[in-house]
């Protein structure tokens, strides 16, 4: 074959698709996903059907469609990670996309170049959908600024961490009889005043009509009370807790959060030991809230601190589905966000 002919065949491009390039925009305005608290209930559903058509393309013997073809992908991680940072490339290259996986640690961010630069630098390397996770709240937000493509937010600091948020719903609808979380009692347990996978969770999960409890020490819980007053009350229900009891008392779904040492100034905790013996999810715990409840946990886990290794691997857990959900999702947000990009939006 010449050139010319391989060319033009490659140009006719693989095998037809559902999910033909670009997008519909119309339903989906947002360039960037930076957190969830700017997504509607409609949009929030957008994501879901679109995740459920990600998760039978997932089923198939090749799991492949060329929705992105031809768009650079590039994951920019400043902070460890191991699922979030695979199931983005997994989900990029299930979208025939170019994906390019930067990190920091050994890019030339050690060498004093700034994180304007370095987006720059891969924009001119032909990203145009930068993936982001950085150790500073507010760091996705910037490099919005700054980038000509659109950025995911992939964990930034405390603040947010929206793919996280949008998995945990699906696989709360997915598990949930009914397919749908409204109405029900949905308890973050741990160290909520650190995570972004908290932050992103209660703004999606009340905006989807969960009653949403978070549970923790009080030193833990700082400031969420103010939430619960401003912003995420009003219609939303949201409640704060440090009594363990109540938050299971008739809960359908227990998210345990990991305790973040990294993040965590001294005399947040007297100790690991003590926090586990008061906190920790057990099974005699998990059999307060209502029967066959769902036990989640974003990962990676501390098992014997916030989470029992018997209950994580038991029969009401769903941290493996979490894991692998996030997968469709992280397919779902990309193949929107391109739709977006392809109008100009
Ligand atoms: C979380 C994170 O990095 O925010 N993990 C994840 O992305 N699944 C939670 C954590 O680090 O504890």
């Amino acid at each position: 074959m010449t050139t010319d002919a391989a060319l033009a065949a490659d140009e006719a491009g693989p095998i037809p698709s559902p999910l033909a390039n670009p997008a519909p925009a119309g339903r989906w305005p947002h360039r960037h996903l930076l957190d969830v608290d700017v997504l509607t209930p409609d949009q929030l559903d957008l994501v879901m059907h679109t995740t459920e058509t990600m998760t039978e393309i997932l089923a198939r013997p090749i799991p492949k469609v060329p929705a992105l073809r031809g768009w650079g992908v590039t994951n920019l991680f400043y902070e460890a990670s191991t699922r979030t940072r695979v199931s983005f490339e997994v989900a990029a290259k299930n979208l025939s996309a170019d994906v390019v996986n930067v990190t920091a640690s050994a890019s030339s961010v050690t060498k004093g170049e700034s994180l304007i630069d370095t987006i720059r630098t891969l924009e001119a390397l032909g990203a145009r959908l930068l993936v982001i996770r950085h150790a500073t709240a507010g760091a996705p937000n910037l490099a919005a600024e700054h980038f000509g493509g659109s950025v995911l937010n992939a964990g930034d600091g405390a603040h947010a961490h929206p793919t996280q948020a949008l998995l945990d719903l699906y696989t709360m609808q997915t598990h949930l009889e009914g397919g749908s979380v409204a109405g029900r009692k949905v308890v973050i347990l741990g160290d909520v005043l650190h995570s972004r996978v908290a932050r992103s969770n209660l703004w999606s999960l009340t905006a989807a009509g969960a009653d949403v409890w978070v549970c923790g020490p009080a030193t833990l819980l700082r400031g969420f009370d103010a939430w619960a007053a401003a912003g995420v009350g009003g219609s939303r229900r949201f409640t704060v807790t440090s009594d363990l009891g109540a938050a299971l008392r008739e809960a359908d779904v227990v998210m345990a959060l990991r305790i973040q040492k990294e993040r965590m100034a001294s005399g947040l905790l007297p100790s690991l030991r003590e926090y586990a013996a008061r906190f920790g999810l057990t099974r005699e715990r998990v059999a307060l809230a209502k029967p066959g409840a769902l036990v989640m946990h974003p990962g990676p886990m501390n098992e014997g601190v916030e989470i029992a290794a018997d209950v994580a691997a038991g029969g009401q857990s769903v941290i493996t589905d979490q894991v692998a959900n996030g997968v469709a999702v992280r397919m779902a947000v990309l193949y929107l966000l391109s739709g977006a990009r392809a109008v100009g939006a």
